[in-house]
């Protein structure tokens, strides 16, 4: 099923977003803007029509994006149908109001998203989205990718530079449609639809079968996985006392020896991509490479 956004607003940003989305494969575009009778002239302007972006790359070439939102609106009810993420592409001070058209709309796992968001987005949504909050994802972006804006209202943008880099505070929320029974650690595993026919590898052995601990979940995920989280709590003076269980645990279905007692000296630990085994072993080495 394709992904659907919710892009709020009507400037540079959102017309920039809006097409930029549509124009990949598997995303569906909703666009909401509350201010005046924006939607309703965005909507007129485009009629059948594409938004056409224009875009300047960082290495001086050019390109051509066009994409169409399947909607574009001032209903929140409507824009909120089916919506897997809520972008709010408008200035800060208009953020408030979406809050309040979009909140008691928001199902699970919805991811908000403030486009710019920094400074004080996370706030904001969390006062906003109450109980709702500890489901969703919250994101808030340091600026826009890019510096872009209208060329014609409605029709036609231009992308003028990407940044580099953009900065991202993330919470992520407890949501999950994805597992129906979470009572459990057992139950959230085999209640987990995205892992629907993924089946743990098994050994024939006399009288049925056995995990095959060989297989990457164990192997893989181990030495390159947990062995590494301890590493770096170690270099940090950190007591991992579960963590350490169960790399006990695995670590003899391996055959291998990584942690001895609760610190990580095992032989084998220079297999592994633990910071030790690359002679990173105080919180000064790991800072140092910085
Ligand atoms: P914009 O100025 O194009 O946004 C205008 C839109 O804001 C209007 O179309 C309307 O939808 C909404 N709006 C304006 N007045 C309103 C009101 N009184 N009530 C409700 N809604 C109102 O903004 P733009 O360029 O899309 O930027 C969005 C945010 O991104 C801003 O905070 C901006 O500082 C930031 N930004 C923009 C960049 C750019 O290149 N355009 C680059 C980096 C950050």
């Amino acid at each position: 099923t394709p992904t659907r956004i919710l892009v709020c607003g009507g400037g540079n940003g959102a017309h920039t977003l809006a097409a930029t989305a549509a124009a990949m494969t598997n995303v569906e575009v909703n666009v909401m803007t509350l201010y005046s009778d924006e939607a309703q002239r965005w909507r007129n302007i485009l009629g059948r029509d594409s938004i056409v972006v224009e875009v300047f790359y960082n290495d001086g070439s050019t390109g051509k994006l066009e994409g169409k939102p399947r909607m574009i609106t001032k209903d929140p009810a409507k824009s909120m149908e089916g919506v897997d993420a809520i972008f709010f592409v408008v200035p800060a001070f208009a953020h408030q109001q979406y809050f309040e058209a979009i909140t008691k709309y928001i199902k699970p796992n919805t991811i908000v998203i403030g486009m710019p968001g920094q400074a004080g987005f996370e706030f904001q949504a969390l006062k906003h989205l109450k109980d709702a909050a500890k489901l969703c994802g919250v994101i808030s972006l340091e600026s826009l990718p890019w510096a872009c804006r209208i060329l014609e209202f409605g029709r036609r943008v231009q992308v003028l530079g990407f940044k580099d880099v953009l900065g991202a505070s993330v919470i992520p929320g407890k949501g999950n449609e994805q597992i129906s029974d979470d009572s459990s650690l057992r139950s959230c595993m085999v209640t987990n639809s995205a892992y629907n026919g993924l089946l743990h590898p098994m050994k024939k052995v006399e009288g049925g079968y056995v995990p095959d601990f060989n297989f990457r979940y164990t192997a893989e995920d181990v030495p390159f996985g947990l062995v590494v989280m301890k590493g770096i709590a170690e270099c940090v003076g950190m007591k991992t006392p579960t963590l350490d269980e169960v790399i006990v645990w695995a670590q003899e279905k391996l055959g291998k020896e990584y942690v001895v007692g609760s610190r990580l000296k095992g032989k084998d630990v220079g297999e592994t991509r633990a910071p030790q085994a690359f002679g990173f072993t105080t919180i000064n080495d790991l800072c140092s490479v910085l």
